[in-house]
């Protein structure tokens, strides 16, 4: 009798290796290495192909318009670029308790009100426990479906009765198939699911919104593949203290990335943000040094964003930097560039930089508010709060242009600044069109100590 052909594969990070090793050499996760039936592995790949082996011209290849449904959450449709495309494949990705299964609820029933049927898949929680949340959502259920399940053949034979418009399944990690070995969340289990499931989707035509877990380093669980065999990527965010959730795409086949929609959790469910600059510029606290508020660009939108610094005096010998929102090496560069440039002394004093709201920043054009934020914080004198700067500062402390300077002095002019520090060579360009704002051009950091005044 020919023995049976296996592979070990790790959990973790899918490596294969022909015989068992204690400690995956690729992501060094120890005894993480299960075995894996070849042969029994290779079948569900033959079972795919949507094609039939035949390949079309693509002018041949017809498109409907209306490709797009629209869930009427203007938040999450522009998030996904204009609307759910039809057959096509959107992980939520997000901490536990985040909102997740919320949004999805909502979202289903927000379709449901436009008449599509949507079926509703958990694996996690019971249809006792969806219910109670969609009564506190005030959700209809009259051809939104639920179903309780993760198997994931079973899963797609349901869809084939139903045909729904759209399918939701919480979450990806709870899933297993026949034609994959492991248990729910591993790696094969992962991969093997949502493959079926994708395929399913595009071949019937129609939106699958999977919800993934996070690791504790933030990334999602399972195999890296899954992000490249979906079509968007969504991160689902935001302070559990706080209320408001931040939807942001990391990938998107068809819309911008860094595109973000902003919500607030309530009593009963998420509701939209649709002005957040006048919640994340926080103005009615009143003047305080080491506060800044600043135009950010997040995908096609400019948002007014809190930054704040505290600087106070150190007692460890190596003083701390603690940030929060902000990416930690650039702001311990900017930090020295206050100090190498705007002549203060920074070496006895810890700094503490934040976003309020627990906004994410990513951008270089937040340089020059995040040196303010520490020149005021460290002379302990408040920025106006007429004025507002953007712009990137470099290492010899000159600051630099950055992307859609009028549009971020549009928001900041909107919002009611009527002050805002530019970098020097934008000045000019983006002078034009705006009536009773003073443009403050800007060419070194050196200058800055001065305006503060
Ligand atoms: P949930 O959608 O279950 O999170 P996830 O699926 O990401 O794990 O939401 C969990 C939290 O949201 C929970 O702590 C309760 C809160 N919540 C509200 O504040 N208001 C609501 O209307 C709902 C449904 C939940
Ligand atoms: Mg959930």
């Amino acid at each position: 009798m020919a023995r049976k052909k296996v592979n070990f594969e790790c959990v973790e990070c899918g490596y294969v290796s022909p015989g068992w090793l204690g400690r995956c050499p690729q992501c060094e996760t120890w005894g993480s290495l299960h075995e894996v039936d070849v042969e029994k592995a290779g079948k569900s790949r033959q079972r795919r192909g949507a094609s039939g082996g035949k390949a079309a011209p693509l002018a041949s290849i017809s498109v409907e318009e209306a490709d797009r449904l629209n869930s009427t959450i203007q938040e999450f449709d522009r998030v996904l670029g204009g609307g759910l495309v039809r057959g096509s494949c959107i992980l939520v990705a997000g901490d536990p308790g985040i909102g997740k299964s919320t949004l999805l609820l909502q979202a289903s029933s927000a379709l449901e009100e436009k008449g599509h049927s949507v079926l509703y898949v958990s694996g996690e929680e019971s249809e006792r426990q969806v219910k109670m949340r969609a009564r506190r959502l005030g959700v209809r259920g009259d051809i939104l479906y639920f179903l309780s399940e993760t198997n994931v053949e079973a899963i797609t034979g349901v869809m084939e009765k139903l045909d729904p418009k759209m399918v939701v399944v919480d979450s990806i990690q709870t899933l297993f198939t026949d034609f994959a070995q492991g248990v729910p969340g591993s790696v094969s289990q992962v991969r093997e699911s949502s493959a079926l499931l994708i395929n399913h989707a595009k071949v019937r035509g129609i939106p699958l919104l999977l919800v993934g877990h996070v690791t504790k380093e933030g990334a999602i669980a399972g195999p890296k593949l899954l992000e490249h065999m979906v079509d968007v990527v969504l991160y689902f965010e935001g302070d559990k203290g706080h209320q408001y959730r931040i939807l942001r795409s990391v990938k998107n086949r068809f819309g911008s990335v860094s595109e973000v929609g902003i919500f607030e959790m309530k009593e009963d469910g998420l509701k939209e943000i649709p002005d957040p600059s006048g919640v994340f510029s926080g103005r009615n606290h009143g003047e305080i040094p080491g506060m800044v508020v600043y135009p950010a660009l997040h995908g096609s939108r400019t948002i007014m964003i809190e930054v704040q610094a505290l600087v106070a005096k150190t007692y460890l010998p190596v003083p701390r930097r603690v940030v929060v929102g902000l990416d930690l090496s650039r702001s311990q560069i900017l930090s020295t560039i206050v100090e190498k440039h705007c002549g203060v002394k920074l070496f006895s004093s810890d700094i503490y930089l934040n976003v309020a709201g627990g906004f994410k920043i990513d951008e270089t054009g937040s340089d020059l508010a995040v040196v303010l934020a520490i020149l005021s914080g460290v002379r302990e004198v408040p920025v106006p709060q007429n004025m507002t700067a953007f712009g990137e500062v470099g290492l010899g402390g000159e600051v630099r242009g950055v992307q859609l300077p009028a549009q971020r002095i549009g928001e900041a002019a909107r919002m009611g600044f009527s002050r805002i520090l530019v970098p020097d060579t934008q000045h000019a360009s983006s002078h034009r069109g705006v009536n009773g704002v003073e443009l403050v051009p800007v060419r070194n950091v050196r200058k800055l100590s001065e305006m503060l005044g």
